[in-house]
């Protein structure tokens, strides 16, 4: 049932493209790759990156039409995939059958004449399409179909939820209405293309490419994009071998790997900063763990993280994927504690002491392979299945993992996904967190290393703990919503619809219910000590009442949220 109703969401995005041939091939190929087990992530990367390199940003005149725009576009080449949607002003996103017709394109596009300021003249991929005064204006703009690139609030995503006819259903909807969708990872993928035509200044050969959660199939819409600069493909050895002569590059010479990529981030970050259209707000903090460039990619709207040498990474965003891929449940059970963490300030977009998603993945991905049936295997299970082609060791950490996934057994488990998400929040709300760290690698509870408040193991760099930030109070946080999730996923009044209702306004139940405003968070740090082990608090009290009276009041209340 789980798989027929990603299939319709397949469809029903097809149908929408409107030069969908192409995409559909593709899709078919993915969709039978799928089945087969066999659509392995670098290919659909590689896929994705190599359709961004035929594509090009076009901001529209608010008036414009849809056949004018195709009909001018065309003229420069073969559109094969293209889309409207809504930033600062409309924008298209063109794929073009191939890359000539960038070149065409370009060639009939001028630098234009500002003023009083001057401009940069650099020939980027995002233009600017202008009425000349010649020909009809159209005011025919609203027929154009604006993609969403940004999630519903969260008091209509509440409404969608309590009209859901089971638990089950409603973390389906959840993951429907907030994912990514084809168009918007297109967009983040020409994001980094443009982005790579400004570093190919220094670096031809590089690649930038998008990791965490535009990758790793758990983004949510106006999650951020995280890229990375991939100068890997420019060392590569090329010694000839008979003359007994050979010709090397003089190179300058960093300290360390961490200088010499500080040094890039700084020049690239500078050229971003200078030269790159639409980016605003670039940020240099070169001095973090990672060092980043952070900015803002005004027409797309996305927050942009960019770093370098960071192929670890990458290869977490594939092993989250990959554990996406092998059961629809683990993708629905992701995204309804992403969604119930957010709300409750469990997590934040703002970088401190709070648990990230990165970390609430993984200990999802923990819960489910701690099953008595376990839904998932272990990464050593991942890495023993692995091919000799699949090895990959990054700086001395061993990165295997299998990517023919048609070679991964499954145990029998039919939990629900109400099942899960009950048992999930029983089972950190009880967690021995001060003495056991999380470890997926194993699939088991290790003795801790350290003495953090929490303690899980980076998958490929297991020496590191990925939620060292986190500290008690943050924690002790997790653990009280946990509890009082838990128990109110024990409630009758909270686990059914109420029978008969056919309001527009359905009182929030189920995961509805579980979003609603929490005590824990409300109370403040104070106050929140002595009340965590009282979940039966006035607020619970307060909503068990309005769910049992069936009088909607408490639809008005989540729009507070
Ligand atoms: N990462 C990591 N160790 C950390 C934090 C992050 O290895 N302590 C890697 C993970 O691969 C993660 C990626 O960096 O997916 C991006 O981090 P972040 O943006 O924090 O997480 P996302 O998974 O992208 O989730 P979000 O939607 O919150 O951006
Ligand atoms: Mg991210």
């Amino acid at each position: 049932h789980l798989s027929q109703k990603s299939d319709l969401r397949a469809r029903r995005i097809l149908t929408r493209s409107t030069f969908a041939t192409k995409a559909q091939t593709v899709k078919k190929t993915l969709q039978a790759g799928a089945a087969a087990g066999k659509e392995s992530f670098s290919a659909l990367q590689e896929e994705r990156r190599e359709q961004a390199e035929r594509s090009v940003l076009i901001s529209c005149p608010p008036n414009i039409n849809q056949k004018k725009f195709l009909d001018y576009i065309s003229k420069h080449g073969h559109v094969q995939n293209h889309f409207f949607y809504q930033s600062y002003g409309i924008y298209a996103v063109v794929e073009f059958s191939t890359k000539d017709s960038i070149t065409a394109l370009k060639a009939n596009c001028t630098i234009p004449s500002v003023q009083h300021e001057a401009a940069v003249p650099f020939k980027s991929r995002l233009l600017s399409l202008k009425w000349t005064g010649q020909g009809s204006q159209s005011n025919a703009s609203n027929t154009l179909k604006l993609q969403k690139h940004l999630p519903i609030p969260i008091n209509e995503l509440s409404q969608h939820l309590s009209k859901q006819e089971s638990i089950d259903q409603q973390l389906q909807c959840l993951t429907d209405l907030y994912q990514l969708t084809e168009e918007n990872i297109s967009l983040r993928f020409l994001v980094c293309s443009l982005l790579r035509d400004i570093a190919a200044a220094y670096f031809p050969e590089c690649i930038i490419r998008p990791f965490g959660s535009t990758v790793n199939s758990f983004g949510k819409l106006g999650c951020d994009l995280d890229m990375f600069l991939d100068l890997d493909g420019i060392s590569g050895q090329n010694q000839r071998k008979g003359s007994g002569l050979s010709l090397e590059y003089q190179v300058k010479q960093g300290t360390s790997e961490r200088t010499v990529t500080q040094s890039v981030l700084s020049v690239i970050g500078e050229c971003v900063d200078q030269f790159g259209p639409g980016c605003v707000g670039v940020q240099k903090i070169l001095n973090a763990r990672c060092p980043l460039v952070r900015f803002a990619h005004q027409p797309s709207g996305f927050q942009c993280d960019l770093t370098a040498n960071n192929r670890v990474a990458m290869k977490s965003s594939e092993l989250l994927f990959v554990y996406g891929k092998l059961d629809a449940r683990v993708r629905h059970l992701v995204f309804a504690v992403r969604c119930w963490a957010r709300v409750h300030g469990i997590t934040s977009s703002i970088p401190g002491a709070w648990i990230t998603n990165f970390s609430l993945t993984v200990l999802v991905l923990f819960f489910l392979q701690r099953r008595t049936q376990p839904l998932l295997p272990t990464l050593d299970q991942l890495r023993d299945l692995a091919d000799p082609s699949d090895q990959c060791i990054i700086e001395g950490n061993d990165c295997t993992i299998v990517s023919d996934l048609s070679k991964i057994k499954l145990q029998k488990n039919t939990d629900t996904l109400e099942k899960l998400l009950q048992e999930f929040f029983e089972f950190y709300g009880n967690f021995a967190f001060s003495s056991t760290s999380i470890n997926i690698r194993k699939g088991k509870e290790q003795n801790k290393p350290e003495s953090t408040p929490l303690h899980i193991q980076n998958p490929f760099e297991t020496g590191l703990n990925i939620s060292k930030n986190v500290n008690t109070t943050q924690l002790e946080r997790f653990v009280a919503l946990c509890r009082e999730s838990a128990w109110l996923l024990e409630q009758k009044e909270v686990l059914k619809r109420n029978a008969g209702q056919s309001a527009d306004v359905v009182p929030p139940w189920g995961l509805a219910a579980l979003l609603l405003p929490s005590v824990a968070q409300s109370a403040g740090v104070k106050g929140r000590r002595k009340k965590k082990h009282h979940p039966a608090s006035e607020r619970i009290k307060t909503l068990l009442e309005s769910l049992k009276s069936s009088s909607g009041g408490a639809g008005a209340k989540q729009s507070a949220v």
